[in-house]
């Protein structure tokens, strides 16, 4: 029977969404990217060759597979042209199998520059952006003053809207001597791409719902994590786009019937990149020693990522909310260099236990974590392919998060190479 699936990231990004989707593309006739922008950074690791794809769907590595890039998605057009480059020298044939909307956003240099002056501004309050444009970007997607990419096609309306920025961005754009604040210079820029863009320019809305109907297999791509959604995460220290369930049926225009599995991608452990709350955050040897093990460095900016424990309260609002219906658990390997593992089943807020996320973002960050503690296992599960090749503990771990977020486990992922994996 057809399952398209959707892959989710059930944290604060960077779960190994990039290596799920790659594995679970194999299966799939096309690969849907519905959300975020060049913020994401999905690696995804084939024999001795490493890619790390921002914007393009991680099913591009398998030859003959159709890529989508929906509406949803704010595209840097010059970073997207860079990754067709990364691609072509992996020898890498995209052509005739990847498509974007024309309704997508695109990200400008002028984004760019806002993205840098706002963090500036907010001081010690810094979200610790990507610097990739992307909150300013949906910022004028949602006033209304983008520009996306049908209008590369109609260089007038371009250039008007263009001009029109000047007038909306005085503050950032007036005197400055930044070349990102040249209009003119991005409307001759934007102008060569125009032959580069227009055979790349699709429906996806609609080539989506006709291949459904012919009977293919879809698979779409969340970037970022539940807890960076711009609602439902840990606002105001989240991305700008619905990175849950219901961003791809927006992203790419698609109704609900068109999912058939949620998976929800879950490192063994948790992560963050960037400011805000992190109630298991480890600022110890022993985060020391998973972000050494995990090579907890973001794929993207690089910046070390912030470590912590499994967090199955803030797992449980991820679940809740995508509706999550099996789970991929990855770098299970990096637990192995550890005696014991914690994992959080519940916080400690003004001297109330919770088994929720508190919406009050400031209680969130106040939250203590109380803890169950699991032996570490006997066996390294480093490349293990079979669950029953993995030690009683790291089983027991598994089954233990799986009973308590009420999922089926999918995919176990035992190290980064594709065939690192025990499919379940
Ligand atoms: P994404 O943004 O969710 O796609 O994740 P990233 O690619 O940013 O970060 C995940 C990192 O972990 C990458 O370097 C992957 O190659 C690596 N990785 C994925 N799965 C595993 C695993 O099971 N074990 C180990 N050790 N590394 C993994
Ligand atoms: P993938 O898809 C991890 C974080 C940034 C920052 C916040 C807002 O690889 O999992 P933005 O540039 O989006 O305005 O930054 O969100 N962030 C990510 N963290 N993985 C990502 O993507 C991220 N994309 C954005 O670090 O805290
Ligand atoms: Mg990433």
């Amino acid at each position: 029977m057809k399952n398209n699936m959707i892959v989710l990231g059930c944290q604060w990004g960077d779960e190994g969404k990039g290596k799920i989707v790659d594995l679970l593309a194999a299966k799939s006739d096309i690969i849907a990217r519905f959300q975020g922008g060049a913020n994401a950074g999905h690696t995804i690791v084939v024999g001795d060759v490493k890619y790390v794809l921002h914007l393009i769907p991680s099913g591009i590595i398998h030859p003959g597979k159709s890529c989508y890039i929906g509406n949803g998605v704010v595209l840097d057009p010059w970073g997207f042209l860079e990754e067709l480059d990364f691609l072509k020298s992996k020898g890498i044939d995209y052509a005739g199998r990847l498509w974007i909307s024309p309704a997508t956003n695109m990200v400008m240099p002028y984004h760019k520059l806002i993205d840098a002056v706002q963090e500036k501004n907010r001081g010690t309050k810094s979200i610790g952006t990507t610097m990739r444009g992307i909150g300013p970007t949906y910022i004028d997607k949602v006033a209304r003053n983008g520009i996306r990419v049908i209008d590369l096609f109609n260089p007038d309306r371009l250039k008007k809207r263009l001009e029109f920025q000047k007038t909306i961005k005085a503050q950032y754009l007036t005197g400055s001597e930044d070349e990102r604040a040249d209009l003119e210079l991005t409307f001759n820029k934007l102008m060569d791409l125009v032959d580069i863009f227009k055979p790349l320019v699709a429906d996806v809305s609609l080539a989506l719902y006709n291949a459904n109907k012919e009977g293919k297999t879809i698979l779409f791509e969340g970037a970022q994590g539940t807890l960076l959604d711009v609602d439902l995460g840990t606002y105001p220290f989240a991305t700008s786009s619905n990175t849950t369930v219901g961003g791809a049926l927006t992203g790419l225009g698609v109704g609900p019937h068109m999912i058939n599995e949620v998976v929800g991608v879950i490192k063994a452990y948790t992560t963050r990149v960037g400011a805000g709350p992190f109630p298991t955050e480890l600022v110890d040897d022993i985060g020391e020693k998973i972000r050494h093990q995990g090579d907890e460095y973001g794929a993207t900016t690089g910046r070390p990522r912030r470590c912590g424990w499994l967090d199955l309260v803030a797992l449980r609002h991820a679940i809740r909310i995508n509706g999550v219906d099996t789970i991929a658990v990855t770098k299970l390997d990096v637990l192995d260099c550890l005696d014991e593992i914690k994992v959080c089943t519940s916080y400690i807020i003004n001297g109330i236990t919770m088994n929720e996320v508190p919406l009050d973002l400031s209680e969130f960050a106040h939250a203590k974590p109380v803890y169950k503690t699991l032996p570490g296992w006997e066996v390294s599960s480093t490349g293990k392919t079979a669950f029953d090749e993995l030690g009683e503990n790291a089983r027991n771990y598994l089954k233990y998060v799986a009973d308590d977020l009420d999922v089926k486990i999918r995919i176990i992922s035992t190290g980064p190479r594709r065939e690192d994996t025990i499919m379940m």
